[in-house]
C-alpha cells in the first residue's frame, strides 16, 4: 500500500521500533506498566504504537488524539484488550460456552462483544484463547475450549467470524488475536508458565488444529505462548512461528508477543541481554513486543551487532501498519459515535443473548430420581457461599462490573412464591470459619429440597491460578457433608473454571449442575433450569476426572498394546482408582431422555475425495420436550501410527417433543479422517474406519458402524 510505503520511508528507526512497541498503561505491574505521563511522553515521541489494557471511549479518544495531533507522522494507535467472554455484557467463560457445543451461539456472543468493544475504542481483542488442555490443574482451562482439537477448531472459526465480522475495519468489528500458540495447555503438571515437552505429532495433532482453523478463518493476529516447547521458548520459535505458521499456513497477519515475554527470553536462559532477546523474537517473526520494551531498548543494539537487519524491522512495521489500515484506523481512529436508540436496543439484545448463552452452557451431571426440575410447592433451602454476583462473572470480565449481574439468590427469590426460599451461607468460599454451618443445617431440616451452591471464585481460575488440588476451597466440604447428613434431597450447583475432583460429593448429591461462570444472567439462567422453564443441553467439553492422579485425562487416548480390562491386571489401569473419568467428554443430561439407534453410513465404501452421509435415528423417550446434541466420533481401525480410540468429527442437534423421533445427519468428508502420518503431513490411510454416534464419549452408549476407504 502506498500510504504505508510512504510512511516507512519517512520514519526514523525510533519511530519504526515505536510501531512495534505495545505499552501497558497503569501501575500494576512495574516495571512493565508505564504511568500516564510516561505513556503520553512515549506516544508523542513516536515510541509507542499500541496499548494493552486501555479501554473506554473517553480515554482511548484522548490518547488517540495525542497520537494524531501531537506526533510527527500522525499514525493512529491500536488499543488491544482481553475481551474473552464479553465486554460490558459478560457471557459465560469460554470453557462454559464451549459446553453449549453451538458454533452459532459462539459467533453471536463474539459479535455482540465486538460491537461493545469497538464502541469502547478498542480495536483488537486478545481472544479467542484456543489452547487445548487436558489438565484441570491449569487455571487457564477456564479460558479454553477444552480438551478436543476438532471442537477447538470449530470454536476458533466461530469466534474469529464473530469478532471480525465482515471485516475488521467495520464499526462493529474488532481484530482477533488468537492465543497462545505453542501448546501452552500442556504445561508440565498443570503449572502455569512451566515448560512443555511433547512430541511433534502431539503438537500437530492436538494443539495446533484450532490455530490453523483460526488462520484459515482470517484471524488478524496471533499471540505465541509464554512457555518453551522442548527448550525453545515460543517467543523465539522460528520453526513454529516462521516456518509453520507464516510459511506453511500462509499467515500474513501480525504476531504479538505475550505480556513481557520478549524480555523473559533472558530469564528463560536462552540469551544474555534484551538486545539478544529482541533479536530472537524478531527473527522468529514477532512483530509487536507487548509490554517488555525489549524492542525499544534492544533492537537498536541488535541492529548494530548485525543480529537483525533493517529489512526485518521494516517487514514487521509494514505488517503493523497494514493491520492499522485494515482496522480502518487511518479513516476512523476513534470509538464510533453510537446512536442512542441503537445502543439501548443492543443492550437489551445483549442481555437476552447472555441469558441464552448462560442457559446453554450449564451442564447437568447427575439427576437422580428426577429431582430436577423442582416441583411447585416445594420449600427450598438455598445454602452455600456461591450465590451472589461477586466474584462470579469470570476471570476476564472486562467492563462487566459496569452492568448489573443477576445473582442466583435474587433470581430464585423472585421466582419462588413468598416464603418458599430460605438462605444460609454456611461458610465462605475460603477461610476456616465454620460457625455458620449450624444455621445451614437448621434451614435444611425445614426444607423439602436443598440447593447447595458451592465452588471456586473467578480469582481461583485464569492466569497464574493453577491448583494442585482442583476441588472445593476452604471449608465447603465440611458444609456439604453436614447438609448431606440432614438427608433432604440435595441439588449441588458447582461454579468453577475447571472440572473439580469431587467423587464424594457427586456420590452423595441427588443432582449436580455445573455452572462454570455464567456471566451477567447467571441467576436467571440457573433459575429457569432449576424450575424447568428451560431444559439443560450443555455437555462437558473436557473429561471430568475422579482424582488428580488421573490427570492428564482425555477421551481420545491412543490405543495401547494393553488396553484396560477389568479381568486382566496387566493392562493399563490403576490399582486404586477406576480408569474411567467421573464423567466423560460430552456428558450432560437433560430433563428428556433420548435413544439413538440405527446408525448408517452411505456409501459404506468410499474414495479419498468422497463424503459420507452418516445418519442415525433419535427418539425422545422422556416426558419433556428437549434438544439433544449428538456427537460423531471416528476411529481408524488400523493405521501405521497407533490410532486414537476415538476422535470427534461431528456435532449436530435435534429438538424432539416427548415420544417423537427424528433423524440426525452428519456430512463427513473422507479428508477429515486424516491424521499426521510419517512426515506429520495429513494423510488418510486406506482401510476400515469405525464410526460411532452418541450423546457423549461413553463407549458403552455409542452406536457403531464401519466404512471402508479405498486406496
Ligand atoms: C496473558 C494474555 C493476555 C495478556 C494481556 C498475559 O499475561 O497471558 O493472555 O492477553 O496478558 O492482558
Amino acid at each position: 500500500m502506498e500510504v504505508i510505503e510512504n510512511l516507512l520511508r519517512a520514519m526514523t528507526l525510533e519511530e519504526k521500533i515505536g510501531q512495534l512497541t505495545m505499552a501497558a498503561r497503569g501501575e500494576v505491574f512495574p516495571p512493565n506498566e508505564a504511568s500516564e505521563a510516561e505513556v503520553l511522553h512515549g506516544i508523542r515521541a513516536g515510541r509507542i504504537g499500541s496499548l494493552v489494557g486501555t479501554h473506554g471511549a473517553e480515554v482511548t479518544t484522548r490518547l488517540q488524539r495525542v497520537a494524531l495531533e501531537e506526533t510527527r507522522l500522525r499514525i493512529p494507535l491500536i488499543f488491544g484488550f482481553d475481551v474473552m467472554h464479553g465486554y460490558r455484557s459478560v457471557f459465560p467463560v469460554p470453557i462454559g460456552e464451549t459446553a453449549a457445543f453451538d458454533p452459532v451461539l459462539w459467533e453471536h456472543t463474539a459479535r455482540m462483544a465486538a460491537y461493545e468493544t469497538r464502541a469502547a475504542g478498542v480495536t483488537l481483542t486478545f481472544a479467542p484463547m484456543l489452547d487445548v488442555t487436558r489438565d484441570p490443574r491449569w487455571g487457564r482451562v477456564v479460558e479454553s475450549p477444552g480438551e478436543d482439537p476438532w471442537l477447538g477448531a470449530q470454536f476458533a472459526r466461530a469466534k474469529v467470524r464473530g469478532f471480525q465480522g465482515a471485516g475488521i475495519g467495520m464499526p462493529a468489528s474488532v481484530g482477533a488475536a488468537v492465543k497462545h500458540i505453542g501448546a501452552y495447555g500442556a504445561v508440565t503438571a498443570g503449572r502455569d508458565y512451566a515448560s512443555v515437552d511433547i512430541s511433534d505429532r502431539a503438537l500437530n495433532e492436538v494443539y495446533l488444529p484450532p490455530f490453523r482453523a483460526a488462520v484459515e478463518a482470517g484471524a488478524a493476529v496471533i499471540m505465541p505462548s509464554f512457555n518453551d516447547l522442548g527448550g525453545v521458548p515460543t517467543t523465539a520459535n522460528v520453526d513454529l512461528l516462521r516456518d509453520t505458521v507464516r510459511r506453511r499456513w500462509g499467515f500474513d497477519g501480525v504476531m504479538v508477543s505475550d505480556f513481557n515475554a520478549v524480555a523473559e527470553l533472558v530469564k528463560h536462559g536462552v540469551v544474555d541481554d534484551v538486545a539478544q532477546a529482541a533479536a530472537l523474537a524478531l527473527q522468529a517473526g514477532i512483530d509487536i513486543d507487548m509490554a517488555s520494551n525489549a524492542y525499544g531498548l534492544g533492537l537498536p543494539l541488535a541492529l548494530e551487532r548485525g543480529d537483525v537487519t533493517i529489512g526485518m524491522i521494516d517487514e514487521a512495521v509494514r505488517r503493523v501498519l497494514t493491520l492499522k489500515a485494515k482496522l480502518g484506523l487511518f479513516e476512523h481512529p476513534f470509538a464510533p459515535e453510537l446512536d442512542t436508540a441503537e445502543r439501548d436496543a443492543k443492550l437489551v439484545a445483549a442481555r437476552r443473548l447472555a441469558r441464552e448463552a448462560a442457559t446453554k452452557s450449564v451442564v447437568l451431571l447427575k439427576n437422580e430420581a428426577g429431582l430436577l426440575p423442582l416441583k411447585p410447592g416445594q420449600r427450598v433451602a438455598l445454602i452455600g457461599p456461591v450465590v451472589g454476583a461477586d466474584g462470579l462473572l469470570g476471570a476476564w470480565h472486562a467492563a462487566g462490573k459496569e452492568v448489573k449481574a443477576v445473582s442466583i439468590r435474587e433470581a430464585l427469590h423472585l421466582a419462588l412464591p413468598p416464603g418458599a426460599l430460605s438462605f444460609a451461607k454456611g461458610v465462605d468460599v475460603e477461610g476456616e470459619d465454620v460457625s455458620g454451618i449450624a444455621e445451614a443445617v437448621r434451614i435444611a431440616r425445614q426444607a423439602d429440597v436443598v440447593i447447595l451452591s458451592l465452588g471456586e471464585l473467578e480469582g481461583h481460575t485464569g492466569e497464574a491460578a493453577s491448583r494442585a488440588r482442583p476441588s472445593l476451597p476452604g471449608r465447603q466440604r465440611q458444609l456439604a457433608e453436614a447438609v448431606f447428613e440432614v438427608g433432604r434431597p440435595t441439588v449441588v450447583l458447582l461454579s468453577s473454571g475447571r472440572p473439580l475432583t469431587l467423587p464424594w460429593l457427586i456420590e452423595r448429591a441427588q443432582a449436580v449442575m455445573v455452572l462454570w461462570f455464567l456471566g451477567i444472567e447467571t441467576g436467571n439462567a440457573v433459575t429457569a433450569l432449576l424450575l424447568g422453564y428451560a431444559n439443560p443441553t450443555g455437555k462437558l467439553p473436557i473429561s471430568w476426572p475422579r482424582s488428580v492422579g488421573q490427570i492428564p485425562i482425555c477421551y481420545s487416548e491412543r490405543s495401547t498394546g494393553r488396553p484396560f480390562s477389568a479381568t486382566d491386571m496387566y493392562t493399563s489401569g490403576y490399582l486404586d482408582t477406576p480408569v474411567t473419568p467421573q464423567f466423560p467428554f460430552g456428558h450432560g443430561l437433560s430433563y428428556s431422555r433420548v435413544a439413538i439407534r440405527n446408525l448408517r453410513a452411505t456409501p459404506a465404501i468410499v474414495g479419498m475425495d468422497d463424503a459420507i452421509a452418516v445418519e442415525a435415528d433419535v427418539s425422545n423417550v422422556g416426558v419433556m420436550a428437549g434438544e439433544e446434541t449428538v456427537l460423531l466420533f471416528v476411529r481408524d481401525v488400523v493405521a501405521r501410527i497407533a490410532p486414537r480410540v476415538m476422535e470427534l468429527r461431528g456435532v449436530t442437534r435435534i429438538s424432539l417433543a416427548p415420544n417423537a423421533s427424528g433423524t440426525v445427519r452428519f456430512d463427513l468428508p473422507v479428508k477429515s479422517l486424516a491424521f499426521p502420518a510419517g512426515d506429520l503431513g495429513p494423510e488418510v490411510q486406506p482401510g476400515e474406519f469405525e464410526l460411532m454416534v452418541g450423546s457423549s464419549a461413553e463407549p458403552s452408549a455409542l452406536v457403531r458402524t464401519r466404512i471402508t476407504v479405498r486406496g
